[in-house]
């Protein structure tokens, strides 16, 4: 009887023993299992995309609200402060189409180098770059909206005018570059003269940008102008110029909700775009 008992014992010790090990097993990650999880799912990586700042870019290097900074994004929906006029207002020493003791013939001294630097380049290349219109001030700017506003209507002059107090020109950071005999001078046929030519390939090396560029009226609110720059610095027209992006996109703020725009005939401007 003892007999029988021990031996019950010793399979039941046994039973429990031999399930206590087929459980483990079963719990236990494979080899395989476990380098999956170590180098990364089996499963297709996702691709994600970089944005510029996890590329490297400092995005916030500087601000885009603050007014005088050189990435301040100005547009139809992010007027200037009322009756704003940038500190450091200079008369540029660069080929000027006006008179030096006009307004528009001013520009902002910190950007003053990048576009000495841009004009001597191009000269050395043989393209003569003249100062077209450089700061305007918010009144300056609603007599040039009112005239084209009287000559093309509301609609159409929106399209290629920025109304007083949204216009880039007031920063003193925006110039519309043009030509010594003034060929295609404010007009899109700029683009195929030797001075639109080079400051589209190589305005971004100097810190300028193309502001208004081809095919994105939608985003930035005006139709293309090859002949208008804007001072960003080196490092942003540089990332600009390579993605091919507005400061809008760039940065993914709003320029202006397309209203009445799209219904606009296209209009041209005769002297300050
Ligand atoms: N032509 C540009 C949009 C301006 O008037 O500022
Ligand atoms: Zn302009």
């Amino acid at each position: 009887m003892k007999k029988k008992l021990l031996l019950t014992a010793v399979v039941l010790v046994v039973i429990v023993v031999t399930l206590f090990l087929l459980a483990d097993r079963a719990t236990a990650p494979t080899r395989e299992s476990s380098e999956q999880t170590e180098q990364g799912s089996s499963e297709p990586a996702e691709i994600i995309e970089q944005s510029p700042d996890e590329l490297g870019f400092d995005m916030n290097k500087y601000s885009i609200e603050e007014p005088g900074s050189i990435w301040w994004i100005v547009n139809r929906e992010r007027p200037l402060p009322e009756g704003y006029v940038p500190p450091d207002l200079t008369v540029p020493d660069v080929r000027l189409r006006l008179n030096a003791s006009a307004e528009q013939m001013q520009f902002r001294q910190i950007a003053l180098p990048a576009l000495k630097e841009m004009f001597v380049a191009a000269q050395a290349d043989g393209v003569e770059l003249v100062f077209g219109s450089g700061y305007r001030s918010e009144a300056l700017q609603r007599q040039f909206y009112e005239s084209y506003v009287a000559r093309d209507g509301q609609a159409a002059a929106d399209r290629y005018s920025a109304r007083p107090g949204t216009s880039e020109h007031q920063t003193g950071l925006a110039v519309d570059v043009t030509s010594p005999n003034l060929a295609c001078h404010l007009e899109i046929c700029f683009e195929n003269t030797p001075q639109g030519q080079w400051v589209a390939d190589n305005a971004h090396i100097y810190g300028f940008i193309i502001r208004y560029l081809e095919g994105k009226e939608n985003i930035t609110g005006y139709q293309y102008e090859p002949w208008h720059l804007r001072y960003v610095g080196k490092e942003l027209a540089a990332e600009l110029h390579q993605t091919g992006q507005t400061m809008e996109e760039f940065f993914n703020v709003v320029a202006y909700r397309p209203r009445v725009l799209a219904m606009a005939r296209l209009g041209s401007c005769s002297c300050c775009c």
